[in-house]
This record gives C-alpha cells, structure tokens and sequence, in this order.
C-alpha cells in the first residue's frame, strides 16, 4: 500500500506566520500525528504533498522513511495527488490511501477498515453523517449506490441537502489513479482539480465504490482555525484522560489534564487538577501529584508526592518515596528514597542521596554564565533554609549545613558547616524616623 498525506494547503485562516500543518496538537505538529498514524499501517511508501510553508514543513520532519512532493502552485486536491504519484510504489495492484495533513485525529483503526473495504481494487471512501454538513463534499447516491461527490460551492438546493459528506480520506487503486489524475478538470466553482471527481470516473468505468465510516466524527475533523485547534485538542485530551482511567490512574478531574508527550502511570496514581505533562513521563505506583504541577521527561518513583506548584524539568529522576513540594524545580537530577524538598528550591544537574532533607529557599547555583556544574548531596545531609550551593561542589554523607549558608567549598561528612558570619546585636542603634513637616 502506498499512502499520500496532503498537506500543501495554506490554511489561512489560522492567521499565523507557521504552516498550518506545524500548529500542534498535544505539543506536537498536527502533521507528525498523521504521519505517525500512517506509519502504524506499515504502508510500502508514505509521500507528503506540500507546498505552503514549503521547507520549513520538510524540515520539520525530514526522515528516511517519507518522501516529499512538492505542490507548487496549490491547485486542488486532484492536482496535489498527481505530484505524489512519481513517488509512489509502482507495484500494480497496490492501493493508494489519500490523508490529509490538517485531520490529526484519524485513527489507524478506522483507517484499517477503510482498507479492508477497498479489497479486491475497489474505491473505498470514507464518509460520515453530520447533523450541520456545511462546508463538506457531498456524496451523491443513486438507488443508494455513489456516483459522484458534489462541493458544498457546486452542489444545487437539493445537494446541499445531503447529509452523508466526504471526509476526504480514501483509498483507491494506484493504477487507476494515475489513469484518472491527468484527466481531471478544473471547470468549477473554484477552478481548481478536484480529487473528489475521480468517483464519477470509476462510476462510468463500472469499478464498485464502497464506503466505510469514522468511529467517531471528530476522527474526520479537519483543522482550518484557531478554533478548532483548541475543539480537537481537548478531544485528544479527553482521549487521553480516558484512556488513564481505563488504565486505573485517578483523576480529580478528567477535563483539567494535559499531556504532551507520552504517560507512563502504574497503579493506584493520582493526579489532581491543572497538571501538565510533556515529553515522557514515568509515575511509579502510588505516585501523587498534586495540583497545578509541570512534569516533563521525568521519571517519578513509587509512593513520590509532588507539588502542588512543582516543576519537574527534563532529566529528573525521582527514587521511591521522595517529596518535591510547592515551588520547586527539578531539572536533571537524580534524587534517592526518602529525600525531601517540600518548599522554594531550585535542583539543577544535582546528584541527592538518600535521606536527605533540602531546607526550603535552598538553591544550587549551577550555572557560572557559560558553564553548567554539578552539585553532589550525599546520604543524610540535611541543608538549612535559604543555602546556596556554588557547583561543583560535594556534601558529604550525614553533613548539616547551617541555615543561610553559602557553600563555596567541599562540606565534610558528618559536621556542621556555616557560612554566616557570627550574630551581633547593636545596643544603641536607632532606626531612621521620618521627618515630620512643620
Ligand atoms: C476537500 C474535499 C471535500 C471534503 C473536504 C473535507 C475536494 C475537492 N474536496 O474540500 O469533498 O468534504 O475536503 O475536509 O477534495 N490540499 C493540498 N493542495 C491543494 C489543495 C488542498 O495539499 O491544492 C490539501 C490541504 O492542505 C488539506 C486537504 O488537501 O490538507 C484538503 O484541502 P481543503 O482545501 O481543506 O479541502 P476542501 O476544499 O475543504
Ligand atoms: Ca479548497
């Protein structure tokens, strides 16, 4: 099977200097999610026609596995088909699978159908029933067979009547294909080479035409708005809380939850409202994360409690049992069972033992303005409030350091290191008063 993704179209009204096939969906391009639902189907050869946004689309997703058409001017859908063709395997019976790169959500189980429909060299169509059908292609049956799609701008008062539309994904067979593009015309509405007309030419070539349907309809919903965007995106959201709780993971509340990336839960975790989830995110069982957290490409161990208010940024690994609390940051660092930083912190590119309780407005101060350091947190430590560790440097196993502290210099295990400077009290000072105006 060969599959074409169209995704040359310039989706104006996006109004936004970025391709609109580049706006994501859960944090990635919209395109990526067709293209990795293509994948899924094992296709011979995958082909995207593009043509606005031109290289900075290819760029974007440049790999050995696609190949790339370019539409240049964008003159329909037919028009844009034809330009993948060269790229497409030759092998006679195979048959060629039409998506759009603007329908993020078609699932690959509803594509599967669709092929299996189009077994034995048929056109299969996919099509759906739409209260308010507005906007789409209509399909035009007769005795309840199809002959033909008319356009919502072709279609006369009793076409547009037709609730049965075009989604625009189908799967036709390659040799017929290249003998129906080069016939199209463009004599319509919008002057453009319409895919849509290839239906009426397998209908006079007698070739049977079949239909198959979208599990659900917004798998066929395309994106040409901000609105709609944000419509799809929640859908995929929903989706994905779903799919959570299917899995045993509680939620406080399904609609307040985002995930971007991949989330990997064991049993019995609960996530409360407003957390955001991006890259891939490992929660251990047990795990609790609290309201309002940012956890990305992290890893959290069993029975961890996160947040409210936390951050975890790339490269953080949790142990069992650990504690990050409101307003602290995590990044690249690994943290052993049974440590704790419950208040405003900041742990970058540390290595923490186990048992170890960071004060609150602790700090490592990892960063010398062009070079990135590491601090290292033995065993046991316990770090008093408002400390600053200067990187590189090491905390010994069991060390205490006194609240305030400003660590330049290795910590020996097991003492109490402080910085401050001894405490002294002025007897005879008086606070500045104002002056009060005659
Ligand atoms: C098309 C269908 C219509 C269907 C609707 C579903 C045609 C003629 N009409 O309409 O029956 O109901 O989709 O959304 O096919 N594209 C290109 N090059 C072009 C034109 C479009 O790559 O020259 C791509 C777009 O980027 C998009 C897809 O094809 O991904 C559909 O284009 P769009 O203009 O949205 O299609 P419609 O005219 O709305
Ligand atoms: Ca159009």
């Amino acid at each position: 099977m060969n599959i074409v993704i169209l995704a040359a179209g310039q989706g104006k009204r996006m109004r936004s200097d970025l391709p609109k096939v580049l706006h994501p969906i859960a944090g990635k391009p919209m395109l990526a999610h067709v293209i990795d639902t293509a994948r899924a189907l094992h296709a011979a050869k995958i082909c995207v026609v593009y043509g606005h946004g031109g290289e900075q689309v290819r760029t974007a997703f440049d790999a050995p596995d696609l190949a790339w058409a370019l539409q240049e001017p964008q003159s329909g859908t037919g028009h844009a088909v034809m330009q993948a063709l060269p790229h497409l395997d030759a092998v006679p019976p195979a048959p060629t699978l039409v998506l759009y790169g603007d329908v993020p959500l078609i699932r690959a189980a509803t594509l599967r159908r669709l092929i299996e429909a189009a077994a034995d060299g048929k056109l299969a169509l996919l099509t759906a029933y739409l209260d308010d059908p507005r906007g789409y292609g209509r399909i035009v049956r007769v005795d309840g067979n199809v002959v033909r799609i008319v356009e919502e701008k072709d279609a006369d008062d009793a076409e547009r009547l037709i609730r049965e539309i075009n989604t625009g994904i189908l799967v036709a067979p390659g040799a017929a294909l290249a003998r129906w593009l080069p016939n199209l015309g463009n004599r319509n509405a919008q002057g453009e080479y319409y895919l849509t007309d290839i239906v009426a030419l397998a209908v006079a070539e007698g070739m049977e035409i079949v239909t198959a349907h979208p599990g659900a309809n917004w798998e066929a919903d395309g994106i040409n708005s901000k609105a709609q965007l944000a419509r799809l995106e929640r859908i995929h959201q929903r989706n994905n809380a779903a799919a959570l709780m299917e899995h045993g993971v509680t939620l406080a509340d399904p609609a307040r939850l985002d995930v971007r990336g991949e989330l990997i839960c064991g049993r019995d975790v609960f996530i409360d409202v407003n957390c955001v989830f991006e890259g891939r995110v490992v929660l251990g069982d047990g795990v609790r994360i609290n309201a309002n957290c940012v956890i990305q490409d992290a890893v959290v161990g069993a029975g961890s409690i996160i947040g409210p208010f936390a951050r975890l940024r790339p490269g953080t690994v949790l142990a069992e049992d650990v504690h990050i609390g409101n307003f602290v940051e995590v990044k690249n660092s690994t943290i052993a069972a049974h440590s704790k930083a419950n208040h405003l912190a900041y742990i970058g590119d540390a290595t923490v033992g186990s048992r170890v309780n960071v004060g609150a407005g602790t700090i490592t101060c990892n960063y010398d303005g062009a070079n990135k350091h590491r601090t290292v947190i033995e065993d046991d430590v316990f770090i008093g409030s408002d400390t600053q560790l200067v990187a590189p440097v090491t905390v010994g196993r069991g060390a205490t350091l006194g609240a305030g502290t400003t660590l330049t210099k290795d910590a020996p295990p097991d003492a109490l290191t402080i910085s401050r400077r001894q405490q002294v009290s002025l007897t005879g000072w008086k606070r500045p008063v104002k002056q009060k105006k005659a």
